[in-house]
């Protein structure tokens, strides 16, 4: 009886202690996501939704949604106001110590998500990043906020009035998440002196090899443009193009730009190996229904 029990006991712990979680039986890769300006990771109407969506297509995926800071409200806090290489650095963390991130992982930015998950790539190359969707990512930055979303007018006021009043000072610069990727065309060598983040991710100051090199170890680099985006100037960002220098009405793409023709990212190589995707879904900013999302975006995600 006494034997019995001990050998059921025995039984039951080896179960338990060699069950793999669903997610490695399958072997699906996992997913980490960032969210956008305001948001936080876990709202159920935003980064939950995808989240769950993801889990119900993928069976078994494991998702890591970035919560930067110690709850929810912090999240969304940092999400303006928190220097964003510091941002980066504590997202490299997190991913380098999740156990279930080791064999590598796809990444889903949303929105500054998707500028913000580009630096996690080409800073931090272990565990190795496969697919990086940018959802409406801004690579070449904004020079405009003619809205913010939800529940963030006010602050969004103060923000526009911190740009125009001078977004390349250091006060701006190190404190404004925004200021960050703030592009001004018409004074591109100031951007590419004082913009603490995105001058340094675009390699504006100097050519680091090493964020070269990392970008290029991306499988894809997926990256979805909102064609009726009434929140992002100029749209033509999410697709890593922006203004011609010197000026703020005529836009250019990627492959016309200085950035792609000198190749200072590498972008031109991986454009020529079919690495760059470019989506677009016909909504305004972070718009798209269920159904574009599992045609276009889920077959990234395997
Ligand atoms: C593994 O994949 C199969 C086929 O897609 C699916 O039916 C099953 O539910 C998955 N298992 C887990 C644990 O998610
Ligand atoms: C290039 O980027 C890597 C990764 O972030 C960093 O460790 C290194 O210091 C950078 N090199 C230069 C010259 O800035």
């Amino acid at each position: 009886m006494f034997v019995n029990a001990v050998w059921s006991l025995l039984g039951w712990w080896v179960l338990v202690c060699t069950a793999k979680p669903a997610w490695k039986e399958n072997a699906t890769v996992p997913l980490v996501l960032w969210h956008g300006m305001g948001d936080s990771c876990c709202n159920p109407l935003s980064m939950g939704a995808i989240k769950k969506m993801v889990e119900v297509e993928i069976p078994g995926i494991y998702v890591l949604s970035l919560e930067i800071g110690n709850n929810i409200a912090e999240d969304a806090e940092n999400s303006f106001f928190m220097n964003t290489n510091d941002q980066v650095t504590m997202a490299c963390d997190k991913i380098s110590k999740d156990p279930n991130l080791q064999a590598g992982y796809n990444a889903m930015g949303f929105s500054q998500g998707g500028q913000f998950l580009r630096a996690v790539v080409q800073r931090c190359p272990s565990p190795p990043m496969k697919n990086l969707i940018s959802v409406g990512g801004q690579h070449q930055g904004v020079y405009g906020l003619p809205h913010c979303p939800g529940h963030s007018v006010a602050i969004c006021n103060w923000i526009r009035k911190m740009l125009n009043t001078g977004a390349y000072t250091k006060l701006v610069q190190d404190h404004l998440v925004q200021a960050q990727y703030w592009h001004d065309p018409l004074n591109e060598e100031l951007y590419q002196q004082h913009s603490l983040f995105l001058a340094d991710i675009n390699q504006e100051r100097s050519v680091n090899e090493t964020y070269k090199k990392n970008l290029q170890a991306l499988e894809k680099l997926v990256m979805v443009k909102f064609l009726k985006d009434s929140m992002v100037e100029p749209v033509v960002s999410e697709w890593f193009g922006f203004y011609k220098p010197g000026q703020a009405k005529e836009t250019e793409s990627l492959q016309e730009s200085a950035l792609y023709k000198e190749d200072r990212l590498g972008l031109q190589a991986m454009d020529k190996a079919g690495k760059l995707v470019f989506l677009t879904s016909d909504g305004d900013h972070l718009q798209f229904t269920d159904e574009w999302f599992k045609n276009n975006i889920l077959p990234y995600l395997h």
